[in-house]
Parts: structure tokens; C-alpha cells; sequence
């Protein structure tokens, strides 16, 4: 396994905004009294939407001080989940799927877009400093392989132009609308169900 990089760059503070502070208010109240650090990973994901996609480490021993826990407890969660970055990845991360079925269906020419288009290399930021990308292990949706993830969404059934009008349009600070570049529903036969046809809103 790797060693996540932490970025040598760290901001001195960190807190919540108002809007945020109210969130990670209401998802501790999603636990029992006294069980606050059940919350650590919702609080964890918005300190990273607030930050530009990745979290320092005064967000770190913020959220720490905020949830009563030792610090380096927070520390062995969010160098645990890949989820989380540590160092500034941009404010589109792009995530490649290359495992199995998404290779076989092409993943190494994403991967060679992203190279070409972003960066040479994994987690490095684009020269505009909007983007960066990393190869990942298998995203879940097999059945719309190649795929790759934009920050929470999923960009589905890929080919070369698609992906390059992607990427393309990311760099120009623009986000297209995630989902199957073959206009699928979901994860349904490009030519309308087969099955459970009797079933509305299958
Ligand atoms: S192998 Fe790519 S989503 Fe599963």
C-alpha cells in the first residue's frame, strides 16, 4: 500500500463556514449522546467539499478538538480511506477505473488522456492547477465499464472522445453532466428493457 501524500503546503486554520458547521451539527445528532465520534467521517467529507477537495491538517485537529477525540484517532481515519486526500488534487479530481472490466474496455486510453491532457503523472496538478487524476481499483459500476469518477459523480461507457471532451471541458473550469455517454438510463439496455416490463419504474 502507498503512503498518502501530505501536502507541505498546509494553511495554519481551519473551521467550518456557518452552513457547514450547521451540517456537521446535524449529522452528530444523527448518533446517541456521547457516540459524536460516529461522525467522524461525514465530518471528515465536509471539511474536503469545503476545502477544495482535499483536508489539511488543521481541519484535522479541528474536527478533532470538535468531536472530543484524539487527534491522532482522526489522524488513522483519514490516512485510512483513500476517499480522502491530504494534499490538493484541484477542484476536479478526476478517479480512473482500472480494474478488470473496465481495462478490457479501454481504460488504459483514459488513463493515456488523462496523462496527455492533465498531467504526466498521478495526483499531480494540471499547469492551470483546475485538475488532477489517479487510477483507482474497481468503482462498482462494472456494467458501464470504462469509467472514471469527477469528484462525487460517475462519467460512464467512455471512449476516447468522450473522455477527451471531458477532461477538455473540466480544464475549462466546466463541468459536463455526469452518467453513460451512450445516454443510458442508469444501467438499462441502450435499446430499451428486456425484462420486468410489468414493473412500472423498473
Ligand atoms: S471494474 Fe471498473 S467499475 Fe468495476
Amino acid at each position: 500500500m502507498s503512503l498518502k501524500k501530505v501536502s507541505e503546503n498546509q494553511p495554519e486554520n481551519f473551521k467550518f463556514t456557518e452552513v457547514n458547521l450547521a451540517e456537521a451539527k446535524d449529522e452528530i445528532k444523527k448518533y446517541p449522546k456521547g457516540k459524536q465520534a460516529s461522525a467522524v467521517m461525514s465530518l471528515l467529507n465536509i471539511a474536503q467539499k469545503q476545502n477544495n477537495n482535499w483536508i489539511p491538517l488543521a481541519a484535522v485537529k479541528y474536527i478533532a478538538a470538535f468531536l472530543g477525540m484524539p487527534y491522532i484517532k482522526v489522524y488513522e481515519v483519514v490516512t485510512f480511506y483513500s476517499m480522502f486526500n491530504l494534499s490538493p488534487v484541484g477542484k476536479y479530481f478526476v478517479q480512473v477505473c482500472t480494474t478488470t472490466p473496465c481495462m478490457i474496455r479501454g481504460a488504459k486510453k483514459i488513463t493515456s488522456i488523462c496523462k496527455k491532457l492533465i498531467s504526466d503523472r498521478e495526483k499531480v496538478l494540471s499547469k492551470n492547477n483546475l485538475c488532477s487524476w489517479t487510477e483507482v481499483e474497481c468503482l462498482g459500476s462494472c456494467v458501464s465499464a470504462p469509467i472514471m469518477q469527477i469528484n462525487q459523480d460517475y462519467y460512464e461507457d467512455l471512449d476516447e472522445k468522450k473522455t477527451e471532451d471531458i477532461i477538455k471541458n473540466i480544464l475549462d473550469d466546466k463541468l459536463p453532466p455526469a452518467g453513460s455517454s451512450r445516454n443510458r438510463k442508469n444501467t438499462s439496455p441502450e435499446n430499451g428493457r428486456t425484462t420486468l416490463l410489468e414493473v412500472k419504474n423498473a
